[in-house]
């Protein structure tokens, strides 16, 4: 028998009356029972409004999460204390007591044997009931493999069914998973592999992006080659293609179809280690974040059905890459806890054709569409006519994430894609954070929206913008670091191994505060907008990247090379080198677009690169250079300009 540790809670009102409850409360305006759109407000009597139970969440943060977390999980012991967290340790711990198994959120659906999981290559394991029965398999070999509790799987797999059955089934088991996207080159998976001390690596002989056949196997043979700890490969067959077995390769659907359908979850206890996910930092060394059980499940079912205004019933569609934060929170944990039908997406915005998206959102009749505004970017360039092509009336909220959404973006996701009638969501938040923290409308479907803008923080997140001096800027219309002064259940717990690397990056920087290394706008009306970066983490297309990781290889991005007097060498030459170097090194995205040589670098006189400097002249803002009188040498900066020139 298995135990059913999920109660599908407030969401079990059937989408039909979920729709009328909303539209009644549209036509009400504010004055409604917010108990009737929120099921949550119903533990706190007095609240009557989404600013009300906002404040709550804030100035009552034990209640809130107390209620929240009674009513929406099911737990096999229940939680003794909701937070005891001290931000000058780096101390976070939720519900502590309490026990739950996570992979059981889909257990409770089972009621539901045939609602759809997810759908388009896999018509094969397109239920919740055959999901199921695929991670308990998985779980049961695992298990056969000798994974115990707390041992970290690494997975290196495209977005595919096997790969939420196995992120699943080392949650059912107890063990802790490490997805690592499998765009990275070999040196950036073993470095992965190696410092979350994996034996067991999950893969796939082959995987398929926009017509590309890319040979996930022979990537994870290379790194698995430095990584002692790895004892044995879990192979699955993506393609039809055989690959080379050697004696540490398993044939994971051969081996998994021996084992039971049935595995019992094991109880784990609210703060043991869910998952790693790496993420690029500062250094050169990319951090392991650690995520444990209950309050990131909480954190990210929670803001799944309320920023997206999702409900029972609906197509959710993330086409994000499991690999990602993004990936683990909207398209496995925080959809399926709630029930949903997830969409997986394998491929890239433009193959076969730039229709791509929209033909899935036809096809699969998605109701939340969720990218990146660097997708929207590149697909607003072919017209119009590829999104009328397809029916997109299913379409409810559009989704944006990653990077800031421009206000030309912007508007053709909510002109042409949504017809102008769909809410377009701009969510904040981090690898980190766990779960989205500023988005537009964290609870209520009619409030105001702003292009461009992530906004209103979430139930529980009380944001603080803090100037150069680390004084809180209380005023509106102010721009600062952008900060969160208390816990909130969904944020990383550590960073694997090297927590004093947790507490100095996050905590140090403004005492008592959550540094999120993004600048952020606070404006007249009290909303943000994020600015960008204010460490040296660069956003590359909506993915991060450390520059100390890019200058272990080369410079930059957009690389500025300074050669050794000694060397003669053609620059096309030479750039080609550069980009082999980096794909090898890190990841094909991450290849620079421009490659400038230049005699040297404008630095400070203390020997510091003035990246600002650099990032104007690439903007051709070359008249907001800001203050030069620092510099070491003048000339460096105007060379640098007119070799950019030359380059454009
Ligand atoms: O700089 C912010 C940017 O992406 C960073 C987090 O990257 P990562 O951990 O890879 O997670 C990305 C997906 C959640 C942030 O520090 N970022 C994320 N969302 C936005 C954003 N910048 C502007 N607007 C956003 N909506």
């Amino acid at each position: 028998m298995m135990c059913s540790l999920w109660r599908g809670s407030s969401l079990t009102l059937n989408s039909s009356l979920n729709r009328r409850l909303f539209k009644s409360c549209r036509q009400l305006g504010r004055s409604y029972n917010i108990a009737s759109c929120i099921p949550e407000a119903v533990a706190f009597q007095g609240v009557s409004d989404h600013s009300g139970l906002y404040k709550l969440s804030v100035n009552e943060s034990d209640r809130f999460w107390g209620a929240v977390a009674r009513q929406r999980l099911s737990w096999i012991s229940p939680f003794h204390t909701v937070q005891n967290c001290d931000f000058s340790q780096g101390k976070i711990k939720w519900f502590e007591g309490g026990k739950l198994n996570v992979s059981d959120c889909i257990n409770t659906h089972t009621h539901h044997p045939s609602h759809p999981f997810i759908s388009p290559n896999f018509v094969d394991i397109s239920l919740h009931r055959q999901l199921l029965e695929l991670t308990c398999r998985l779980g049961n070999l695992l298990k056969r493999q000798g994974v115990r509790r707390g041992d970290c799987v690494t997975l290196y797999m495209p977005t595919c069914p096997l790969a939420v059955a196995s992120m699943l089934a080392c949650a059912r088991i107890g063990a802790a998973h490490n997805v690592v996207f499998a765009g990275f080159s070999s040196e950036a998976l073993a470095d992965r592999i190696r410092d979350a001390q994996s034996s067991t690596v999950i893969t796939v002989n082959q995987g398929v992006r926009g017509g590309k056949v890319v040979d996930l196997k022979r990537t994870v043979d290379q790194a698995v080659q430095n990584c002692p700890s790895v004892q044995q490969v879990l192979v699955a067959m993506r393609t039809e293609n055989t690959v080379a077995m050697t004696d540490r390769d398993v044939p994971l659907e051969e081996e998994m179809m021996k084992e039971d359908v049935v595995c019992e979850p094991v109880a784990m206890d609210s703060e043991d280690v869910l998952f790693l996910l790496y993420t690029s930092g500062s250094t050169g060394k990319p951090k392991g974040l650690v995520h444990t059980q209950a309050g990131y499940l909480l954190y990210t079912s929670l803001t799944h059905r309320y920023v997206f205004n999702y409900h029972d019933g609906d197509v959710f569609g993330c086409v994000a890459d499991i690999g990602w934060i993004t990936g683990h929170s909207y398209i496995v944990y925080g959809p399926l806890c709630n029930g949903g039908t997830t969409v997986l997406f394998e491929s890239t915005p433009v193959y076969p054709n730039p229709g791509r998206y929209w033909e899935m959102v036809e096809r699969l009749g998605i109701n939340q569409f969720y990218g990146a505004p660097t997708a929207i970017r590149l697909l607003l360039k072919y017209g119009d006519e590829w999104v009328q092509n397809y029916n997109r009336s299913s379409l409810k909220t559009l989704g944006s994430v990653g990077e800031p959404i421009n206000t030309e973006a912007w508007e053709w996701y909510h002109r042409v894609v949504g017809d102008g009638r769909c809410p377009v969501v701009d969510t904040w938040w981090q690898t980190e954070t766990g779960g989205i923290c500023i988005a537009p409308r964290p609870s209520d479907p009619g409030a105001e929206i702003v292009p461009g803008m992530a906004m209103r923080p979430f139930y529980g997140i009380k944001p603080a913008l803090l100037d150069t001096e680390g004084e809180v800027l209380s005023s509106n219309d102010s721009t600062g670091a952008l900060c969160i002064s208390q816990a909130w259940p969904g944020m990383a717990r550590t960073i694997h191994n090297h927590h004093q690397r947790f507490t100095e990056t996050y905590f140090q920087p403004y005492p008592g505060y959550f540094f999120t290394g993004d600048g952020a706008y606070r404006s007249k009306e009290g909303y943000y907008q994020i600015i960008g970066r204010l460490d040296d983490v660069i956003n590359v297309s909506g993915h991060r990247l450390g520059t100390a990781e890019l200058e272990d290889v080369v410079v930059c991005v957009y690389m500025f090379v300074v050669l050794k007097k000694a060397v003669a060498v053609q620059e096309d030459v030479l750039a080609q080198q550069l980009r082999e170097m980096v794909s090898r090194s890190i990841a094909k995205y991450a290849c620079p677009d421009f490659i400038q040589v230049v005699r040297c670098l404008p630095k400070t006189r203390s020997g510091k690169i003035m990246r600002r400097v650099l990032r104007k002249v690439v903007e051709r803002n070359t008249d907001e250079l800001g203050d030069l009188s620092t510099l070491d040498d003048p000339d460096s900066v105007h060379e640098v300009i007119r070799g950019h020139q030359r380059l454009r």
